[in-house]
């Protein structure tokens, strides 16, 4: 069964992009997945720097992220767009799981996976500017990005406080991401 790690850029509880992540991941559990969401802001994780890697090593909860992304075939990705780009709490998880572990070969957790990625802001270009560089950081760690993107504008008013997408045709268009996702890893796996 494909296994797909889903989680959002975003660390605040009542997230938009928590909740593209979720309408993605049921499209992915639709095509028969198995889906686990994760809250990356969970792993409490601290700020990278090698000198803290050199006196205290690997951070536990970033081997759990990292084993988490080793052990799946695949990633669901919506981030918010923080000046253009991604937010601190991602680029530092992400880091963290790209630092070697024992027996590792390098960027094992990246390398060979395949991503869908997706944005969603409150303004009028709902996050386009950083699909740009999540996929070009994703790319460069060996992660296959789907050329399925998808980019909320507005976004703030599509969904409802349960995380209900009242837009169908963009709910089909994240579905249908966590489903070409799926497709794309049996297709690489077989
Ligand atoms: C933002 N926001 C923002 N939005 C945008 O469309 N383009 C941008 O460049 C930025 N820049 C930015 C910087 C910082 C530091 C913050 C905190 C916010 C607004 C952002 O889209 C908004 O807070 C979203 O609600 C964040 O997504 P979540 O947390 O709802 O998933």
């Amino acid at each position: 069964m494909v296994k797909i790690v889903a989680f959002s850029g975003s660390g605040r509880r009542d997230s938009v992009n928590k909740k593209v992540v979720a309408v993605a991941a049921k499209g992915a559990e639709e095509a028969g997945a198995q889906v686990t969401i994760v809250n990356l802001e969970d792993f409490n994780l601290p700020i990278f720097t090698e000198d803290l890697e050199a006196e205290k090593g690997m951070d536990p909860n970033a081997q759990k992220f990292k084993e988490l992304l080793m052990d799946s075939d695949g990633f669901l990705i919506s981030s918010p767009e923080y000046n253009s780009s991604y937010s601190a709490l991602f680029k530092n998880a992400i880091d963290w799981a790209s630092r070697k572990i024992e027996g590792e070969t390098p960027l094992q957790a990246y390398r060979g996976k395949v991503a869908g990625i997706m944005a969603a802001s409150p303004g009028s270009i709902g996050g386009m500017r950083v699909l740009v560089t999540l996929r070009m950081l994703m790319e460069n760690l060996g992660t296959m990005v789907l050329p399925d993107q998808k980019a909320i504008s507005d976004a703030f008013s599509k969904f409802d406080e349960n995380g209900k997408i009242s837009d169908e045709k963009i709910e089909k268009a994240l579905k249908n991401i966590g489903k070409t996702l799926v497709e794309t890893c049996h297709k690489l796996n077989s």
